[in-house]
């Protein structure tokens, strides 16, 4: 009798969820000094780019794995990937030629919830390379526009010339944001604002009751934000915050990425600040 192994099957077929699939370098974008923009499409398949806020384990071959945040789909369906040299892995990603191949597993991890902030008011407020995971979210809020009250995008670099995708701030103006942008230290030739992006939040919040908060960048310039937002009156539940921690699995297995109780690879890596705020203000959690 023809007994069906549909499992066995489809395993044949379906790569194991640990295994990295080969992506091709087909761009690379050089946006500001030791960052720069991967898309990556993959050999075989097509690409996966997860919902917005989501990462995925990059790697380069016989050095290692680094969680690296979707930062958007290029026209040609390519993934793209925001990548900062900080390290051996980053380093190797920086540095990947257009033509070569990288490892790539995932989309992983819980990414923005827009669907509690629908009809409100939005405020997204992104520090340094904070921007690159916020980039799909302000995307899909931006093809949305009339789904949701005022929009408010903030970002704030240390410099001009670490501010990320210049370029896109006037477009997501011209589709009705409201983008301010802050550096804490102004150069020659800048005429923007100077001073840290917390600064820019009371401008910002004008229905505090019906507005929602999404921040990333470094934990204590999302810890400022927090408080900020909330001395504004956005209630904590309605403040989501895009935790980084070290990972190795990127799937909850080997306990790398422990915040408190939860592993940031699988419950996060975004969280409402109600659920990680307490974890935040705990020094070496
Ligand atoms: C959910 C998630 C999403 C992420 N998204 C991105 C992304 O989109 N783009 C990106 O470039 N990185 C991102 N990161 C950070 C990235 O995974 C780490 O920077 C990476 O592990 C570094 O690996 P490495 O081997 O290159 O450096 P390591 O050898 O691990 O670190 C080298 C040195 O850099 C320091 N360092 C490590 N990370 C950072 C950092 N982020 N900023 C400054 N110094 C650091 C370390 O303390 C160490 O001194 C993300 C991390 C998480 C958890
Ligand atoms: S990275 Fe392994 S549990 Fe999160």
């Amino acid at each position: 009798m023809g007994a069906e192994p549909l499992a066995a099957d489809r395993s044949a077929v379906e790569p194991a969820p640990m295994t990295p699939r080969p992506h091709r370098v087909l761009r690379v974008r050089r946006e500001t000094p030791g960052v720069v923009t991967l898309a990556l499409a993959p050999l075989l398949g097509d690409p996966e780019p997860g919902a917005p806020g989501q990462f995925n384990m990059v790697g380069a071959f016989g050095v290692g794995e680094a969680a690296i945040s979707v930062s958007g789909v290029g026209p040609d369906g390519a993934i793209l990937h925001t990548v900062r040299d900080v390290g051996a892995v980053t380093h190797a990603l920086a540095r990947a030629p257009r033509g070569s191949l990288l490892g790539v597993r995932g989309p992983y991890g819980r990414g923005w919830d827009l669907a509690g902030s629908l009809g409100g008011d939005v405020v997204v407020v992104a520090g340094g390379l904070g921007l690159a995971p916020l980039r799909p979210l302000i995307r899909a809020l931006s093809l949305r526009r009339n789904g949701f009250g005022r929009i408010s995008v903030l970002v704030g670099a240390r410099s001009p010339e670490q501010l990320l995708f210049l370029a896109e701030t006037s477009r997501w103006r011209a589709r009705g944001l409201h983008v301010d942008v802050t550096v804490d230290q102004a150069a020659v030739g800048w005429s923007g604002r100077v001073g840290l992006v917390t600064r820019l939040i009371d401008g910002a919040v004008l229905h505090p009751s019906a507005t929602t908060g999404f921040v990333c960048g470094p934990e204590v310039m999302m810890r400022f934000t927090a408080r900020a937002l909330m001395s504004a009156g956005v209630e904590p539940s309605r403040i989501q915050l895009s935790m980084e921690r070290n990972m190795r699995c990127g799937v909850g297995l080997c306990g790398h990425c422990q915040l408190g109780p939860f592993f940031v690879c699988r419950d996060g890596p975004v969280f409402g600040h109600e659920v990680v705020g307490p974890l935040m203000e705990v020094r070496e959690l």
